[in-house]
């Protein structure tokens, strides 16, 4: 089995993702952490060097060889991942996949973004709350098309981590 955690930037993909996975017994893989593996850069030296196209063609190579490993797995991927070219149709025809989306609301996303804002290269420079919120309901409203296509949406707001976990599972069974 693969769950697939998909979510803007801040949602907890990452949290939600390894405790899951530790929960399950299953195999935790952050697709961030393995490109900047894979190109022993940080993210935001990606952008900066590469730029964003460099990027969304190794995420999507990076992808694809991680969802190609064996057993049980839980990834979270980044926040652009599905929204960049086959990626979420790629990820829709996969076997045994399911799709999780870690969803919240513009508010609570720019509270945690404007605090969380240096180490992600798209809205490090950004440098007030309005023209946050101004820029992520913008970027959800795009984004929102790909995320709505998973096969389970989750609410991330006013619970917890170990709560979102046992919402999940219950959900698989
Ligand atoms: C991005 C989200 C980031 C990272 C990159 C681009 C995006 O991941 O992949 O900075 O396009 O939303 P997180 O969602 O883990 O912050």
């Amino acid at each position: 089995m693969k769950l697939v955690l998909i979510g803007y930037m801040g949602s907890g993909k990452s949290s939600v993702g390894k405790a899951l996975a530790s929960e399950l017994g299953y195999t935790f893989l952050d697709l961030d952490a393995h490109i900047e593996s894979v190109e022993r850069k940080s993210i935001s030296k990606i952008f900066d060097e590469k730029g964003e196209i460099y990027f969304r063609k190794k995420e999507n190579r990076v992808l694809r060889e991680l969802m190609s490993s064996e057993g049980n797995i839980v990834m979270a991927t980044g926040g652009g991942t599905p929204c960049y070219g086959n990626s979420m149709e790629f990820l829709m025809d996969q076997e045994e996949t399911v799709i999780i989306y870690l969803k919240a609301s513009l508010n609570f996303l720019t509270d945690r973004l404007f605090l969380e804002r240096l180490n992600r290269p798209l809205i490090a420079h950004i440098n007030n709350k309005t023209n946050m919120m101004d820029f992520i309901r913008k970027h959800l409203f795009e984004r929102s098309f790909y995320y709505n296509k998973a096969s389970l949406k989750v609410d991330v707001e006013n619970t917890s981590v170990d709560k979102l976990v046992n919402e999940i599972k219950s959900n698989l069974l």
